[in-house]
């Protein structure tokens, strides 16, 4: 294990606590705005805490905050562990813990304030976006100047996937961003009509792709190795792996805009290549999964790497489903319906929390000069609280999905609509209330994870005995 004068673990161990600490304001936000969607007049109608304020912010927080700390704390841990080297420059490093840590004030003020660009996953106003692009920038430069002083020969395969992501992140942000600013709170899209939604949804698709995949995929490719005690299951593998994954990608976006009027080649190219990608998916989900072949017996102990397994299942469930919803005759049936929403969690909260909690609680000890995390009982209760909440969360909306898309189809022999969209409300609203106790779950497992890692911070040292210590997998 290196030490502070080797390695720069002071940003780690920044992002890797605000990664618990904004993992719980985004999912508290998450569970209010659950709870609106059951009582609407839960917020007294003031302006600034109503559902169409609080969406973007759980979006914002989840997604930039929550899942932003956890890439960055991973992938400046995982980069100097494995090019045995110290953060290119610590100056800059620090700067982007500060930068980003304004940009998500930043967020919290303006979104819930009503000042938008109304782009969904980029509603930040220009002046923070300019912020958002000189930390990515910074970003970019910390971490591939990292790879560039590196003391190891090769590359390892989880910075690949980290650095696909940086690089892609920038380009995204940059060209979707691009507006045309009236006053410093208000600008216009450079793009119009359907060429804006185009770019709106080149953009989402790979925001999921490349924000949301391809840098916990780095995750992947580090920490389950590493919890383990395995070397990943084929190098070769992970290589087609990632070449495969970031190509087809970005083809993929027009998935979000079937029967619009957007081309419809344009729909049907963005449904060919969402099909492909459920190669490239399982390739990579696999490759993780039997990295455990020979050590499954791990996993009955070990509830960081119950997480971290866990994780790759979801992952392989909402990289089946993706490609299924984007089929157009399916995605008539479930575009506008709570059956994306329960897609969305469950990659988001099966696949990328369910990563990041496990990553995490394998660096916060680490990072603080402990053996372990103060309690892996916690650990072992946090990982069933979660996985019961993101069960009942995700088959909650799919029965409410596919019975809001029948009932909204359902058409009597006369031709008139057999029910009026408010009786398909109606119906949802048991469903609405089992979401909701799943998210509570979910945000409980996050408060139970704060108390662990306090006390992990805080004790003098672990007071249980240890996870099986993780035999090195590489350098
Ligand atoms: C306690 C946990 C959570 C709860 C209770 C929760 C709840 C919600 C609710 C109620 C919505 C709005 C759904 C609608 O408009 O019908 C939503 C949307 C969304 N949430 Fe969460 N959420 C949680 C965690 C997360 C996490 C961890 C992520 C990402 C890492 C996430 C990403 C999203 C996204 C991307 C959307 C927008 C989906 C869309 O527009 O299709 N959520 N969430
Ligand atoms: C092979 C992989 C995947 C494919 C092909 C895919 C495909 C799709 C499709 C067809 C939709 C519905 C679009 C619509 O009707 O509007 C969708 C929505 C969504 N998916 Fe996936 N998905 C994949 C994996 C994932 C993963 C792993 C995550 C999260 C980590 C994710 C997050 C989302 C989000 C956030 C939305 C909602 C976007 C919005 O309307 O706001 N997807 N996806």
């Amino acid at each position: 294990m290196g030490n502070e004068a080797t390695f720069n673990y002071r940003v780690v161990r920044q992002f890797a606590i605000m990664t618990v600490v904004w993992g719980i304001v985004g999912m508290a936000v998450g569970v209010l705005i659950a709870a609106q969607l059951l009582w609407p007049d839960l917020t007294f109608g003031i302006p600034w805490l109503s559902y169409g304020r609080l969406r973007p912010l759980h979006t914002n927080a989840v997604i930039f905050a929550f899942g932003g700390s956890a890439l960055f704390a991973t992938s400046y841990y995982v980069v100097q562990r494995t090019c045995q080297v110290r953060l290119f420059c610590d100056r800059l490093a620090a700067f982007t813990f500060w930068g980003w840590t304004a940009v998500i004030v930043l967020a919290a003020i303006t979104l819930p304030m009503g000042m938008t660009s109304s782009k969904e996953y980029a509603e930040l106003e220009w002046p923070i976006d300019l912020l958002i692009a000189a930390v990515w920038i910074a970003y970019a430069v910390v971490f591939f100047g990292t790879i560039a002083k590196r003391r190891t020969p090769h590359i390892y395969v989880a910075n690949w996937f980290y650095g696909g992501y940086i690089l892609t992140i920038a380009l995204l942000h940059i060209v979707n961003s691009a507006a045309i600013p009236v006053t410093m709170t208000k600008s216009y899209s450079a793009y119009a009509g359907v060429q804006d939604a185009m770019v709106q949804w080149w953009y989402g698709h790979n925001a999921v792709g490349f924000f949301l995949t391809a840098g916990f995929l780095g995750m992947m490719y580090y920490f389950v190795p590493k919890q383990a005690g395995r070397p990943i299951y084929s190098y070769r593998l992970s290589v087609v792996h990632f070449w495969a994954l970031i190509f087809t990608y970005m083809w993929a976006g027009p998935h979000h805009l079937h029967y619009t009027a957007l081309p419809d080649w344009t729909q049907s190219v963005g449904m060919i290549f969402s099909l492909v990608l459920l190669a490239p998916s399982w390739g990579g989900m696999l490759n993780g999964i039997m990295t455990l072949s020979g050590a499954w017996y791990k996993l009955r102990d070990d509830p960081i790497l119950k997480f971290l397994i866990v994780s790759l299942s979801f992952y392989g469930m909402s990289t089946f489903e993706g490609p299924m919803m984007s089929i157009k005759t399916v995605n008539a049936l479930s575009h506008y319906t709570d059956w994306t929403i329960g897609h969305v969690h469950s990659g988001a909260l099966g696949w990328v929390a369910f990563i990041s909690i496990g990553s995490i609680y394998y660096v916060i000890p680490r990072m603080f000069g402990k053996t372990a995390m103060w309690s892996t009982r916690l650990i072992t209760a946090h990982f069933w609280v979660a996985t019961l909440g993101v069960v009942l969360y995700i088959a909650s909306m799919w029965i409410a999905g596919v019975m809001q898309g029948l009932m909204w189809r359902a058409t009597n022999p006369d031709g008139t609509l057999t029910y009026a969209f408010v009786e398909s409300v109606k119906a949802t609203y048991p469903f609405y209330a089992i979401r909701l106790v799943g998210g509570l779950l979910f945000l409980a497992g996050m408060v139970v994870m704060a108390y662990n890692t306090w006390r992990t911070v805080r004790g003098s040292d672990a007071v249980e005995a240890p996870i099986p210590a993780a035999v090195p997998a590489h350098a």
